[in-house]
């Protein structure tokens, strides 16, 4: 039976080894660790790819949301406004600061934010709204930026899932006050190690960025914030160069993945992505929903295919915020995915055969 991991480096690692050992050695002969060439040189290559005109390396995806919204001054009183269905990250970045996340519901078709639900959601304390581009589908800039533009509201978009991405033919992280990033291995930019940037055009964002990372100093030993300890290593810088140049190509094979999965599975009862339009979607995630979701999950494993759920318990049923005191059905959209989604194989290397393989179970689950 043809087995067909969720994912797998593999391929990766065959094809861009020699490239990870040279940055690795590259490092090693320069002795230096935390914040020098390799890194600067990365900031300068990926704020170019983003077309900004600054990045920011730190340390997880996390804290380049955090360090974002910590730079334009938010914190306690102040609200946030996140998606209900996204990775707890992007909340807890939010209360970090010490600020309230705020749940703003999907729309089910692209499980993006809904533009149309933001406004209901602000109150005289929202400062910002952190649109996420999740699975790799850009969210609905524009109505976003009209709405953040009307309130005075900051855009901290969480572009975690989304390197590379174009809405309207920019690049997703590009159109807010700042756009974070995660290197977290499985992305598709990926570290060898945990790593996120921040990017921004807007110099005075990116330069407390920068010292907020660097326990809030703008010297040595000279702080003048309370600032945290958030750097992207050199070795992880190094390794993010090597693979920089390659983003297109593994994003354009994963293009390729996906579309064979949108022709090619024809069963009824699944539910396929849907792109907006003027969206250029990067697949970090293919997520399909079927109403008996872990039965099809089970089936699919008993195929030899493994899947995930992305993700099985929204954040407003997380133990972690129950004290945001949310009740069960408060948001529907968010738990109804939560239900029903289904993450598929998808990653550079991924073969025709296997390919195959989860089209045709897909297609033969017939609960
Ligand atoms: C949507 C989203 N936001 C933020 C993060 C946080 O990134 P990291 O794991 O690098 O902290 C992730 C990744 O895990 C994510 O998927």
């Amino acid at each position: 039976m043809i087995s067909v991991p969720f994912v797998s480096f593999r391929e990766i690692e065959r094809e861009l080894g020699s490239e990870l050992r040279s940055a690795f050695e590259r490092v090693l002969d320069n002795s230096w660790y935390i914040r020098g060439e390799e890194d600067e040189a990365f900031e300068k290559a990926f704020a170019s790819y983003c077309g900004t005109a600054h990045c920011v390396g730190c340390g997880t995806g996390l804290d380049a949301i955090y360090l974002s919204l910590k730079a334009l001054s938010i914190g306690p009183g102040d609200e946030v406004i996140v998606p209900s269905n996204t990775y707890i990250a992007t909340a807890l970045a939010v209360s970090y600061c010490g600020a309230v996340p705020v749940f703003v519901e999907p729309d089910i078709n692209t499980y993006n934010i809904d533009p149309e639900r933001i406004e209901v959601a602000i109150t005289n304390r929202t400062k910002a709204i952190i649109p996420v581009h999740l699975y790799g589908q850009p969210a609905d800039m524009d109505p976003i930026l009209a709405i953040a533009h009307d309130h005075k509201l900051f855009v901290v978009e969480d572009a975690a899932q989304a390197h590379g991405a174009l809405y309207k033919g920019k690049r997703v992280g590009s159109f807010g006050d700042a756009g974070a990033f995660s290197f977290y291995p499985g992305k598709n930019l990926g570290a060898l190690g945990d790593g996120g940037a921040v990017v921004s055009n807007n110099e005075a964002i990116a330069r407390v960025v920068k010292e907020l990372g660097n326990y809030g100093s703008d010297r040595k030993y000279h702080h003048i914030m309370k600032g945290n300890n958030s750097r992207l290593d050199e070795i992880q810088a190094a390794f993010l160069s090597a693979k920089l140049p390659h983003l297109e190509d593994m994003n354009a094979e994963r293009k390729r993945i996906a579309q064979r999965y949108l022709s090619g599975i024809t069963n009824p009862n699944i539910t396929l992505p849907i792109m907006i339009d003027g969206a250029d979607p990067v697949w970090h995630i293919f997520a399909i929903r079927h109403p008996r979701r872990d039965d099809l999950a089970t089936y699919l494993h008993e195929q030899g295919i493994q899947t995930q759920i992305h993700y099985p318990i929204p954040i407003h049923h997380q133990i972690a915020y129950q004290d945001l005191h949310h009740k069960p059905g408060e948001f529907p959209i968010a738990e109804e995915i939560s239900r029903t989604e289904l993450s598929l194989p998808l990653f550079y290397g991924l073969e025709d055969a296997q390919i195959d393989h989860v089209i045709d179970c897909l297609n033969n689950f017939a609960r």
